[in-house]
């Protein structure tokens, strides 16, 4: 979900359908855009992509104005239709209201509005504060701002809002707490976004809003930032923009995706680029050098994530305890913020997120802060929360990723925490030189291997032509190759609707074997390093019941092509840069299977890139 605003010389029109269109990739099943022409407003929303809005607006309504509000839904209150889409009135048709988050206790507030005679159209929590806002300026006479600042005090939840009243259309108030907000400067205009790609061709001027913060925005004025609990003045931070235009578009691929997954190479080397130094055997990372006596010092590592980024943590699990020999718990970030997890100031936890946005992993982050632990940040979006609550961090500097689908941030996340465990194992004293040395070098390989590993583009759509249909499919990995079968189903599911799991190749037998058929396609991940002979006898087991096998397997390899119905190539490396390597095919399979079914590869129904709401 997103939101986009404008005031200022310009018509706002052109400039919010574009930033929806840029924000697109978050994830929404509605959109909306309401208008200010100088005397009216005009509102517009639908269920469905920004296409269908544009479609619509231009056609029922006055597209006018300079001022303006647009807004992509992900329904949490009410289901995706175009009444519970936003933008929201208040009963008036004076306030117009953009929210993304959660407000908890709407249910309570909408009871009692109700009582003092106020109603609503729509299902949603949205509706539910611009009308609250409504009343407090009312009742207590006071100008927009200050009625939302003691309305947001009323109020449990998470957001980034935006309202305008259009009896003063050179003024928008915007309001965050947990879910993001930009404030674009320009020359006697504003923009208002969820991120800077929306404005990123009209300035390079921005400001975050922290939490807790707001801001009225005024043509003409500067900006001013207050803290919603007590009032206090905050001064603005103006942060110069370095985003690239083209970076956040397609570059001739048919899909965001399948450019992402093509980015890979490059991607994995800007993630090592000036910290591997492989001739002079150093890694040298700021984040890390800086509290290395936290790192060495720690009983554990927690990593908390979700979603890919938790596959990501899995694969560190290995990496870490295998070559760092520090011991490691992975844990779901919403299942830890909840569960009273014993945390200790000897802790160190590892944050992983895409985003930087994901609400489950920024509590779980404030959570651990509370009770002493160290907490790292591996991001991907510079600036994001997680990036400035965390003691310190590394960003993976994989470029924007736009698919809903993670791929890119998957691997260069792994980069960074390879480069992590092996620094730590060096520090550790746990390596020989000549072993470390031999480490960097074959990290450094990867890039190139990577683009190899690519190669099997080809192979893996004719497989995905004869698997398209398939309603189930079973991915099986076995040690540092486990999280890379879990990350493998994910992605089927996630993109093509086809049922997937993902197992420890030997937990088959406790279970999924019972599933296998001839229509069963099984992806096994069978590489020469790592238990090779066992995931061998695992495939013996699913060909006896006649199951399907498509195998990803070394470059060379003999025995499981006898084997299997499919092999598909990558090359060899050390065992625990595997991952790096045998995910890519996985993400062309998924891929391709999802463009044959006819599905909207980048954006995904019911899924969202940036989960801000628990
Ligand atoms: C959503 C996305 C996933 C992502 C997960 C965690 O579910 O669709 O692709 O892995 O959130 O996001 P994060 O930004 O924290 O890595």
């Amino acid at each position: 979900c997103g939101i986009v605003g404008y005031v200022g010389h310009r018509d706002a029109y052109p400039i919010i359908i574009k930033g929806l269109q840029r924000l697109e990739y978050r994830g929404y099943d509605s959109a909306g855009i309401v208008l200010f022409d100088g005397e009216n407003t005009h509102l517009s929303k639908t269920k469905g992509k920004v296409e269908d809005l544009k479609k619509k607006a231009e056609a029922t309504i006055s597209t006018e104005g300079k001022l303006g509000l647009g807004h992509t839904r992900w329904a949490t209150h009410g289901v995706p239709n175009d009444v519970n889409s936003h933008p929201h009135y208040s009963n008036s048709g004076d306030l117009v209201i953009i929210h993304n988050g959660i407000i908890e206790n709407y249910d309570a507030i909408k009871k009692a509005l109700i009582t003092r005679g106020y109603t609503f159209e729509s299902d949603t929590d949205t509706e539910v504060l611009v009308n609250l806002i409504e009343e407090v300026k009312k009742k207590e006479g006071v100008k927009l701002g200050k009625a939302v600042q003691i309305a947001l005090n009323q109020v449990v939840g998470a957001y980034a809002i935006a309202v305008f009243d259009k009896n003063k259309p050179d003024e928008i108030v915007v309001a965050k707490l947990g879910s993001p907000l930009a404030i674009g400067i320009g020359e006697n205009e504003y923009f208002i976004a969820s991120d800077a790609s929306p404005f990123i061709e009209f300035t390079n001027n921005a400001v975050y809003l922290e939490d807790e913060e707001m801001a009225v925005i005024r043509i003409g004025k500067e900006i001013k930032l207050r803290k919603i609990k007590d009032d206090a003045i905050a001064y603005p931070n103006i942060l110069e923009l370095q985003l690239n235009l083209e970076e956040i578009e397609k570059g001739g691929y048919d899909h965001f995706m399948l450019k992402e997954i093509y980015e890979q190479p490059r991607a994995i080397l800007d993630t090592y680029r000036g910290r591997l130094l492989a001739d002079q055997g150093i890694i040298r990372m700021a984040g890390i050098d800086q509290n290395l006596e936290k790192f060495l010092n720690a009983n554990r590592i927690i990593i908390v994530a979700c979603g890919t980024s938790w596959h990501a943590g899995l694969v560190a699990e290995y990496i870490f305890e295998d070559l760092a020999r520090i011991p490691v718990e992975v844990e779901y970030a919403s299942e830890f913020r909840y569960r009273n997890p014993v945390i200790t100031e000897n802790d160190v936890l590892i944050a992983i997120s895409q985003s930087g946005e994901t609400a489950d992993t920024l509590a779980a982050i404030k959570l651990a802060k509370e009770r002493g632990a160290f907490v790292f940040g591996v991001c991907n979006v510079v600036g994001s929360s997680i990036a400035r609550e965390t003691h310190a961090g590394a960003y993976t500097h994989a470029g924007p990723e736009i698919g809903v689908a993670s791929t890119k941030a998957f691997t260069t996340q792994i980069t960074v925490l390879t480069l992590i465990a092996l620094k730590l194992a060096n520090e550790k004293g746990v390596f020989s030189k000549s072993r470390f040395h031999e480490f960097l070098t074959e990290l450094e390989a990867i890039p190139s291997k990577v683009e190899k590993a690519l190669l099997s583009n080809e192979i893996v759509e004719q497989i995905s032509e004869i698997y398209k249909d398939s309603t189930n499919c079973l991915y099986l990995g076995r040690g540092y190759n486990f999280p890379v079968a879990l990350e493998g189903a994910l992605k089927l599911k996630e993109i093509s609707y086809i049922h997937a799991e993902g197992y420890p190749a030997a937990e088959m037998k406790h279970g999924p074997i019972a599933l296998i058929d001839e229509q069963m396609p099984v992806i096994v991940i069978a590489t020469k390093k790592g238990h090779y002979e066992k995931v061998v006898s695992n495939i013996q087991e699913i060909k006896s019941r006649s199951g399907r096998i498509i195998a990803i397997v070394t470059e060379g390899d003999k025995t499981v092509k006898e084997l299997a119905d499919h092999v598909i190539e990558v090359p060899e490396t050390s065992e625990s840069l595997t991952p790096l390597l045998t995910t890519i095919p996985l993400q062309l399979l998924s891929y391709h299977i999802a463009v044959m079914r006819g599905c909207n590869v980048d954006q995904p129904r019911n899924l969202a890139k940036s989960v801000t709401v628990e």
